[in-house]
């Protein structure tokens, strides 16, 4: 079995994953403390369906929780990444 870590996602050119990006790009974390699981969850969803709806995404990510509430930001990031994702294939 391997295991990827939330330093795993970016390339050794350090071109950063599409969650990575949109995480950026939407100023998604606040404290930050919860992120890393966040974008892993989301990378992990993204790999799985590759075009979430809102309910797809509230169902993948409810098991990560955010003291910041982040949540809106966090939905529109998977949707850019998505979108992001499906350009680049
Ligand atoms: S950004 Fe602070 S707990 Fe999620």
């Amino acid at each position: 079995m391997s295991i990827t870590t939330i330093e795993g996602l970016t390339t050794d050119v350090g071109t950063k994953h599409p969650v990575q990006q949109a995480w950026l790009d939407l100023d998604v974390a606040q404290c930050g403390y919860c992120q890393a699981g966040q974008i892993m969850n989301a990378s992990s969803l993204l790999a799985n369906n590759p075009n979430p709806t809102d309910q797809d995404i509230d169902n993948a990510m409810q098991g990560n929780l955010c003291r910041c509430g982040t949540y809106v930001r966090i939905r529109e990031a998977v949707k850019l990444a998505a979108t992001q994702m499906k350009t680049e294939a």
